[in-house]
């Protein structure tokens, strides 16, 4: 993976058909998607449950982007070398996950991945402030985890203006999650965010037999974006 700020649309695949994830994804990524972004949750951090490092390993040969793992599960350090092993490109823990985001960070680029830190609507932007030399990726969370078609949280967006700043010109990527549409897409890129993770904007409409409505979804959002 080579760094660069430009615009990067991140499929959801908690909006995909659950039976049929390897034709969804090579449908999306057919249709324009630049990562596959796969929300893995354990009922007890977020209230929801969605698969582990079996499920993502099975995906993942049909993934010719970017496999990016959002890990919603606590603890999170005994998992690491699974979701490493499956494949994961990104590893994005959440700071509030556990007492040592700092050692989750350590370990995630210890097994070879890129790392990333999410923040929930109601953790400061400073957070990531002692952080920023062990990062690749900050996910600001602009929905409560947990569930795919939540409203937007417009107060996050000073969060990401503050993250930009935090960043300065190091290669960190400012990703975006929940509630991304072409209404919200044009704030967050403002903002200063980079990636856009897009789960019910992106899948609605379409099907792996009709998957043009997925182009035309992703197509929308960049042009809301303006790039
Ligand atoms: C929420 C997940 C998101 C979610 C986004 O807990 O982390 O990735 O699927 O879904 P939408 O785009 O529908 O808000
Ligand atoms: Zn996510």
């Amino acid at each position: 993976m080579t760094f660069d700020r430009t615009l990067k649309i991140a499929p959801s695949i908690l909006s995909a058909d659950f039976a049929d994830f390897g034709a969804e994804i090579r449908a999306i990524e057919a249709q324009g998607a630049d990562w596959i972004h796969v929300d893995v949750m354990d009922g007890h951090f977020v209230p929801n449950l969605t698969f582990g490092p079996a499920m993502c390993a099975a995906i993942r040969p049909h993934i010719k982007t970017v496999m990016d793992v959002h890990l919603m599960i606590a603890p999170v350090d005994p998992y690491i070398d699974a979701f490493a092993s499956a494949g994961a490109d990104i590893i994005t823990a959440h700071a509030e996950a556990g007492p040592h985001i700092h050692r989750t960070l350590q370990a995630i680029r210890g097994a070879g991945c890129k790392a990333g830190v999410a923040l929930n609507p109601g953790t400061p932007a400073e957070t990531v402030a002692p952080l920023l030399d062990m990062i690749d990726l900050v996910c600001v969370m602009t929905v409560n985890p947990g569930f795919g078609g939540q409203k937007f949280i417009h107060t996050c967006l000073d969060k990401v203006r503050a993250l930009r700043a935090l960043i300065g010109d190091r290669e960190i990527h400012i990703e975006i999650d929940g509630g991304v549409d072409p209404s919200t897409a044009p704030l967050v890129i403002d903002a200063g965010a980079d990636v856009l993770v897009a789960g019910s904007a992106v899948f609605r409409g379409g099907s792996v037999a009709d998957p043009a409505p997925y182009g035309a979804n992703i197509r929308a959002i960049r042009a809301a974006a303006g790039t």
